[in-house]
């Protein structure tokens, strides 16, 4: 899509990386529409942001979302993009932890961006079209003691982001994941519990507007899969190596979902379609 006049929501845009997303995207010419629950930073970064507007909101009430997307259909007539981006880290090993960090961290970091998706869906059908990005971690894409309930969740998120891609194609709707690595924001001191990783504290934290800078590549050529690397680095699914190789591999063709087959061997049993060479288990 083209970033120049479109109207952006942005989640998550008080602090960090959504900051500087909204901050890159209002730069590229972007009515902003930034999103998050602390009203006072929002309306500072508002002031700066030209055309921009504040709408204090909590992702995790679907009623507020709804409201987000109404404000922003108000006041711009349309919606182009949805960066859903507001997220909370819980890394703590499995033995610790608490089942009820795990919903509230689902509902914010896998449940929020799925209702973001309904709600600007209507409007971006009724218009021509529109992107999703949807940010996730590179944890997702590895296997980290200590983190398995966050990376879960965005882990979560990035099936979701998949599916949602081939089923919104036809609606000239893209949907792309981006996935930061350690990055320069107050995560870390705002996890829900836990603390960072010992392997994660010998990584040069990346500034928030590198990741700012791969979310508008994602917006801009509608990849599926944008690590974030100077310059942007697209993963393809299903590669033999490398991160592709760590993502499930997509079906060809946004019509061409294939049907779930019967594992081989089975009478009736068909290769699989998509080329993947897998069957559901
Ligand atoms: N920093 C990293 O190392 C790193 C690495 C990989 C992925 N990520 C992902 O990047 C995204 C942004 O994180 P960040 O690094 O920029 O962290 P951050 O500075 O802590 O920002 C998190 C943002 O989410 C918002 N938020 C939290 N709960 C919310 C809720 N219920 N409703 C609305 N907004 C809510 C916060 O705003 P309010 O508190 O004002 O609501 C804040 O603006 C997250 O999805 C995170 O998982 C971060």
């Amino acid at each position: 899509m083209e970033i120049d006049q479109s109207v952006c929501i942005v989640t998550g845009a008080s602090s960090g990386i959504g900051a500087a997303t909204a901050r890159l995207l209002s730069g590229l010419g972007a009515r902003v529409v930034l999103a998050a629950r602390r009203t006072d930073r929002l309306e500072a970064l508002a002031a700066e942001l030209a055309g921009s507007l504040a709408v204090t909101t909590d992702v995790t009430v679907a009623e507020q979302v709804h409201r987000l997307v109404d404000r922003t259909v108000d006041a711009y007539g349309r919606v182009d993009a949805l960066v859903n981006n507001a997220g909370q880290g819980l890394h703590v090993p499995l033995e610790e932890l608490d089942p009820a960090d795990l919903r509230a961290v689902f509902e914010l970091n896998v449940v929020a961006p799925l209702v973001g998706m309904q709600a600007v869906l209507p409007v971006m059908r009724a218009g021509s079209g529109g992107a999703v990005v949807n940010v996730s971690s590179a944890t997702s894409l590895r296997v980290f003691p200590g983190l398995g309930g966050y990376s879960a969740t965005k882990a979560a998120l990035n099936m979701l982001s998949q599916v949602g891609r081939l089923e919104l194609a036809d609606a000239g709707v893209t949907v792309s994941v981006v996935y930061p690595s350690v990055t320069a924001t107050e995560f870390h001191s705002r996890l829900r519990a836990g603390h960072l990783v010992s392997g994660a504290r010998r990584i040069t934290p990346d500034p928030p507007e590198l990741v700012g800078q791969a979310i508008a590549f994602a917006l801009r050529s509608g990849e599926a899969h944008v690590l974030v690397r100077d310059p942007p680095l697209p993963i393809v699914p299903g590669e033999s190596e490398g991160w592709g190789a760590l993502l499930a591999r997509q079906a060809p063709g946004a019509a061409s979902t294939p049907a779930l087959h019967e594992p081989d061997g089975n009478p009736g049993g068909r290769p699989s379609e998509g080329g993947g060479g897998g069957h559901p288990r």
